[in-house]
């Protein structure tokens, strides 16, 4: 499946990308204001350039960490059922912490992630995700933060992966399938 030929049309470029994690971390650094520590958790792996370019614009003293979520796999399919496969290496307990992901689909991963953080008893636990397809949800889970509502399109750029592949675009793009000849 993953062989077929495809394009990618861009639907968000990155200067508009850019203006939007702006505001974003103004946002958040007003929430935040006073915290002595920020933990910035990011899920592996389509997160890193959005957390990236997150963390360079807030204006707090933060730790990053990283969390890894079982995915899609090579599919376009949420799987549904969440694993965790790498635990953060810090501890949460009575911190700040900012959940950051690249897409709230289904929810799944963000509701179950947010759940398996909270039993650890952080001070404020707050999520941001770059983009939301809301027509997609199937858990009632709403992020702190999103960037950008999308359509029910499947998307790559920006760190985010087709079957690990376009991650490195800097821009969000949609697949789009060559009519078969
Ligand atoms: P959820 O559990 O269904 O909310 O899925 C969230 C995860 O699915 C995200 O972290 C992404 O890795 C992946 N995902 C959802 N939509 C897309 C997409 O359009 N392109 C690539 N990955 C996606
Ligand atoms: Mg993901």
């Amino acid at each position: 499946m993953t062989d077929r030929p495809y394009v990618i049309d861009q639907m968000i470029s990155a200067k508009s990308i850019a203006a939007r994690i702006e505001e974003l971390a103004r946002a958040i650094s007003t929430e935040f204001a006073g915290t002595d520590k920020l933990v910035v958790v990011g899920l592996l792996r389509g997160s890193f350039v959005f957390i990236a370019d997150l963390v360079r614009e807030l204006d707090l003293p933060v730790e990053v960490d990283f969390l890894e979520a079982s995915s899609y796999g090579d599919g376009m399919e949420s799987s549904r059922e969440v694993r965790i496969l790498k635990d953060l290496r810090g501890k949460i307990e009575g911190r700040d912490v900012l959940v950051v992901e690249d897409i709230v689909d289904t929810g799944h991963t963000l509701s179950h992630v947010t759940r398996f953080l909270e039993t650890r008893k952080p001070a404020r636990l707050r999520t941001i995700a770059l983009l939301d397809k809301p027509a997609r949800r199937e858990v009632d889970f709403k992020a702190t933060w999103t960037g950008f509502a999308i359509p029910d399109e499947f998307v790559v750029g920006y760190g985010i992966d087709f079957a690990q592949r376009n991650r490195n675009l800097p821009y969000i793009g949609k697949v789009r399938f060559a009519a078969p000849a």
